[in-house]
């Protein structure tokens, strides 16, 4: 099973690339920009992580970013994970940035968006895997500047395939950013928001992301099991959810593994991803492997998962068709 998972060609849909930031990165950046850091060493660090629901671990992950300072942070960022995502056999990824955790910290929109980018040129050239970018809006902050960030994505339009929603979820509903996504939307790009594992109001939450904001897919979205209705809906719509088991291990002490096969039950369309990998310690494959050994999986159900996710892409259909090839040719070997 181990080298089964391994070797499975997948993607990934759910990861922040500031949840990338090795601790020994963190180090070797702090050093080039002149930041003193709180910690020692890596180690150190590392052992400082020290959280137990989502505002805990907030907390760790926007005091991690400040080592990020120009566009070559954010190109040796981004390659890394590409770099690590491709050595287990991730073939496409779509990645999560957060603008607003650097412009408030005076670094500018161009530069992250820019050295994000040419990592990922370079990776589809060097290591053969393909990346889109989701720009998310920060939850907690104001509807406005979710706004002012879009117009500052104006010019590198082609460089984004969609937005999300994240950081902070409790009083920070759906609603909060219906204009700001109707305008992504009419702009041609993908929505997607997340509904973090038990959070206050998660179902009416759910409801206004596929109801009002109509949502293209679902980041987490563990609650709407909660609702025959919702998981009705969410079927209806063929919306992918983007599970993260190691996170909610971190977050609510739970790999959700009972959830995930009452999902794959109901054929919702569930996907494994890792989140935040570098403060989780868990990239996609070691979810993979927690989730099957917990919740013993089957190849066939790994399979469905691995398949869900190119189904779910924000790809073209001949595109997908490929990558499900791909994946069928791999399954093949084990029938
Ligand atoms: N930002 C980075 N990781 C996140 C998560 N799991 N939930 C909400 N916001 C996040
Ligand atoms: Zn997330």
């Amino acid at each position: 099973m181990q080298t089964f998972i391994e070797n499975i060609p997948k993607a990934e849909l759910h990861v922040h690339l500031e949840g990338t930031l090795e601790p020994e990165l963190s180090f070797a950046l702090a050093k080039k920009n002149h930041i003193e850091l709180a910690y020692d060493s890596p180690e150190a660090l590392v052992a400082a992580y020290d959280f137990h629901d989502l505002p805990s671990f907030l907390t760790i992950y926007y005091a991690g970013m400040s080592v990020l300072v120009d566009e070559a942070d954010f190109y040796q960022l981004t390659y890394a994970y590409l770099s690590k995502a491709r050595s287990q056999e991730i073939i496409y990824a779509e990645l999560f940035f957060d603008p607003q955790a650097h412009t408030t910290r005076g670094v500018d929109f161009e530069t992250v968006i820019t050295g994000i980018h040419k990592a990922q040129l370079a990776a589809e050239q060097n290591l053969g895997i393909k990346s889109q970018l989701i720009m998310c809006f920060l939850r907690d902050m104001s509807a406005e500047s979710a706004k002012q960030h879009l117009e500052m994505a104006q010019p590198y339009l082609d460089w984004i395939i969609g937005v999300g929603l994240d950081s902070d979820e409790r009083n920070n509903p759906p609603i909060k950013f219906a204009d700001v996504f109707a305008k992504a939307k009419s702009m041609g790009l993908k929505l997607t928001m997340h509904c973090d594992v038990n959070q206050l109001n998660t179902q009416t939450h759910i409801e206004q992301c596929i109801n009002t904001i109509e949502v293209d897919r679902i980041d987490h979205g563990i609650n709407s099991l909660e609702s025959e209705e919702l998981c009705e809906l969410i079927k209806d719509k063929k919306l992918g959810l983007t599970v993260c088991p190691v996170s909610n291990r971190f977050v609510v002490q739970s790999l959700t593994s009972n959830e995930i096969h009452k999902m794959l039950k109901k054929e919702m369309l569930v996907t494994i991803n890792s989140d935040d990998p570098a403060y989780f310690r868990a990239y996609l494959n070691e979810n993979l492997f927690e989730l099957q050994k917990e919740g013993q999986f089957s190849e066939a159900q790994i399979t469905t998962m691995v398949g869900n996710a190119f189904k779910v892409a924000w790809l073209d259909d001949e595109t997908k068709k490929g990558y499900l090839q791909q994946l069928e040719n791999y399954t093949r070997q084990y029938q």
